[in-house]
This record gives C-alpha cells, structure tokens and sequence, in this order.
C-alpha cells in the first residue's frame, strides 16, 4: 500500500546550556509504502557479508551511457529502488535496457527525448545527472528539479556554474531546469567549484565528454565514485585526467564506443556493515570492498575499539569489549564520510565517554535520525554542527522512523544492537541504497524481518 504523505512534523527544542536538545522531528518523505524493519536486537554478528556495487558510482554510470554510441554491459549493479528508477527513465526516453542479476546491459543510441518523465525525476536525487548527460549528448535538456533525500537544502548553484561555463544557456524555472547552447555553441571551459561538490563534478564532467575543447574543473571532489565515474568513460573512448585529484581535465572526443564496464563496491554499504558489528559486537569479514576506500571509518572504528584486519579485497572486523568514545568531523573524500555520520553516530551512542561528532557537509543532517536515537536511549545534544553524544551501556527498543537512506541505515544498527524489539517505519529511504539488507543481516545471525501491512 503506497500514498502520499504530509510534509512537516512538529519540533520541539529544548535549550540547555546554549544547545539546543531534539525533542520532535521534521522532514517527512513524499511517498511510502507502510512496509516496515522488525528487529530484535542483541545478537552479536558473525560471518561473511558481501558488499554490492556502489550506489553513488552506478547513479553516475548510468546516465553516462547516454553518451556512448552502441551498448554498455555494466557488471556490479547494486539493485536498490534508485537504480530502478534511474533505469525506468532511461527505458521511458527510448534506451534498451537487460537486466540479469547484477548486470545491465543497456544501449542508449535509439534515445532521442531530451526531456525525462518529471514524476521519476522527482522521485531520486541524481536524477540531475541526465542534465550534464543530455547537455553533452544532444546539446540541450529540460529536467525537472530532482527529489531524493531532502536532509538539507541541497542548491545546485555550482552544477549550472558549470553548465554556463561550457557555454549554455541555463533557464531555471520553478521547478524544472532548460539547458540549451548559448549564443557562443557549446565548448569545453574552466571552471572552479566554490564548493567541493560531488553532484557538480560529475556534471560537468558528463556535459563535457563530448565538447569540442578541453574543461577543467577545479576543486572537483575525489570520491570514489568520480574516480569510478572517469574510468568508466575512458574506457569507452574518453579523455578524462586527474579524476580523485582536485583538478579532473576533460579533453573533448567526438564519439565513445560500447564496452563492459565493472561498478566498484560501495564504500558506504561496507562502512554501515562494519559500523553494525561495531555497535552490536561480534567478528564478521566484509568482502568485495577496496581497503583502500574504507581508510577514513576504519581508522575511527579502531579509535572506537573495533580490532579491523585489511586482505586484498575483505576488511575483517571485530568487537568483543567495550567502546570507546572518540571525534569524528565529517569531511569530503578523502576524510571521513557525511554519508557515514548517523551509523558512526549509533556506536558512540553506546560508548563509554562522550564523543563529538561535527558534520561539515549537511549542517542539518541531525536532524534526521537523533530524535530517533533518543527514543532508544541515547543521550545527544546538538550544539552548532557538533552533536555531543554521551554513551550509554544499552539502547532499548522503541518504533522508530527512517527519514532519510543513511539515517534509517543507522537505525537498523541501533535495533541491531539494542535490547528488545524496534520496528523500523519508513524504510523505502533504505531500500533506496541498500541491497538485500534482511538477506544480507540475516545471514550473519541477525534477527531481522520485513513486514507488509
Ligand atoms: C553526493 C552523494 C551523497 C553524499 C554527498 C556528500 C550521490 C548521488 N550522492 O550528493 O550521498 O551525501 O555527495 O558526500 O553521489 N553544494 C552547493 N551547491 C551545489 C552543490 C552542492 O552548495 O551546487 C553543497 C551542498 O549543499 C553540500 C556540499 O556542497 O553542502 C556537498 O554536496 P554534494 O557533494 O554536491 O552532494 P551531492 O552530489 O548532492
């Protein structure tokens, strides 16, 4: 059963000591269905948890073979709602799409719309990145204002800095953006983000594969994912440099040709598993991740008491005494994710000491799951950008609510770890991101279910 829901809850703040103490909620989600997480936490996890494609890098991908003349075999497709959706527009503009497991095959060549279905735009967040991919395949767009999770005002000021800087001309109307040639074509150009931004470099570099001329953007962001996001291109003929640098350069080619292309592991999904046997105890290895990628949590995890050995491709951790408390500051790749802020949050929820965890990306990010958390038991005071959490020996059970993918994936970790039942609601924000998540926990000893009313 699916409807449409109001938009606002009520706050109430308390303000203690200057601080401001959650004691209400906001942000209500658009659509949901009424299917929610059963949890009885508890049970330390042990076993072995594979970790899916990389939700970030596929969003990129995807709209990326928009640009590819000929068909696209892409291996390690996480299946996640947005995904799904992403497809769903791809198919809608024309593209021919083969799903089989973990591979889509999909050529976009017969797509000749430039205008995507504004009701699935609006259900995703990078769906704003058919406005750089359509700029560079036809040369022109008109794409609603994407939807996705709404955790902070998320402007795309820098994107249509970009787009201008290649020579288009941007009309932004309420609630849709036109992109078309400006008076000078189309060009390649120079562009300095005034922020790191994730979403405005993959962009721009999406509309400037195909321009005549060289781009470079310039503090660009060093994700995995952009990096992923450039292998991917050069790999069906593009020129893309510097990509995890600062500076990514974008030398134009007149066409890119079909190829196979794998998507890397998700560096956040591994982050949530690693985070939940952290919080609830037990040994698990985390396999198909790049170590590498994992450097920013696993150095906090270990801070916290986890004992984390690194193979290859596995990441095996362990926690079996107590936690301790530590800081976090959230940063851009290569520091520690904001993406990973409300699972890191859960383990210093149940540390000993008071921990301080600063968000530097999404100021409001709190908002979306420690009210939650306190219903469990935690003790969290918001100063500023900083929440101050002081640990508890247990959380307990309560009904709580996903408001958006990662603070629902934090919930999950608290039910994990507490004692007692706690239902998760809402949890279409998860299923956004996270692949088989009851597959995947039950397996490593969870007790976990989903229920549909
Ligand atoms: C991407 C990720 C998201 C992650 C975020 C930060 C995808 C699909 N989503 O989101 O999971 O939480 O990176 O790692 O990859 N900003 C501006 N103007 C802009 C663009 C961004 O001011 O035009 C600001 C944002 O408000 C934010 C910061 O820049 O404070 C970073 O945002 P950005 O990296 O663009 O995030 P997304 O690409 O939306």
């Amino acid at each position: 059963m699916r409807f449409t829901e109001g938009i606002i809850y009520d706050i109430i703040v308390a303000v203690q000591n200057g601080c401001l103490h959650f004691a209400g909620k906001i942000i209500a989600g658009s659509v949901y269905s009424l299917a929610r997480y059963v949890i009885n936490g508890g049970k330390t996890l042990q076993g072995t948890v594979t970790i899916s494609g990389a939700k970030n890098a596929a969003l990129a991908i995807l709209p990326a073979v928009l640009l590819v003349d000929g068909q696209c075999r892409i291996e390690n497709v996480p299946d996640i709602s947005d995904v799904h959706i992403l497809l769903d527009i791809l198919k809608n503009m024309g593209a021919e799409v083969t799903e089989k497991g973990s591979v889509v095959t999909i050529d976009c060549s017969p797509v000749r719309s430039t205008c995507p279905e504004a009701a699935l735009v609006r259900k995703m967040r990078a769906s704003y990145y058919l406005m750089g991919a359509l700029l560079g395949r036809f040369g022109k767009a008109n794409v609603a204002l994407p939807g996705g999770c709404n955790f902070a005002s998320r402007p795309i000021d820098q994107h249509i800095k970009g787009f201008l800087a290649l020579g288009a001309d941007v009309d932004e109307s309420d609630d849709y953006v036109a992109l078309q040639p400006g008076v000078g074509g189309l060009h390649g150009g120079k562009v300095s983000l005034d922020v790191v931004s994730v979403g405005a470099t993959v962009n721009i570099m999406l509309a400037a594969t195909l321009l005549p001329g060289q781009t470079i953007i310039e503090n660009a962001a060093k994700e995995p994912h952009i990096v992923d996001l450039a292998n991917f291109l050069n790999t069906m003929g593009a020129r893309v440099s510097g990509a995890g640098t600062d500076t990514v350069k974008i030398r134009g080619v007149r066409s890119l040709k079909g190829g196979t292309y794998a998507i890397i592991p998700d560096q956040i999904e591994a982050g949530t598993y690693m985070a939940a046997v952290t919080a609830a105890g037990g040994n698990i290895l985390v396999q198909n991740v790049i170590p590498k990628h994992m450097d920013c949590i696993t150095t906090k995890l270990q801070e916290m008491g986890a004992k984390i050995t690194s193979y290859d491709d596995a990441i095996r951790v362990e926690r079996t005494g107590a936690l301790r408390s530590t800081t976090v500051k959230t940063r851009p790749y290569p520091g520690f994710p904001t993406d990973m802020q409300a699972q890191v949050c859960v383990c210093m929820a149940l540390a000993s000491g008071v921990s301080r965890l600063t968000e530097n990306v999404y100021e409001t990010r709190f908002f979306g799951y420690c009210t939650e958390l306190e219903n469990m038991g935690a003790d969290i005071l918001i100063s500023g950008k900083t929440a101050i959490v002081t640990g508890k020996d247990h959380l307990h059970g309560a009904t709580v609510e996903a408001h958006d993918l990662r603070a629902g994936a934090a919930l999950v970790i608290a039910g994990l770890a507490a004692e007692g039942q706690t239902t998760v609601e809402k949890i279409h924000f998860i299923e956004r991101g996270y692949e088989n998540l009851i597959e995947k926990l039950t397996a490593l000893g969870a007790d976990i279910r989903r229920l549909e009313d």
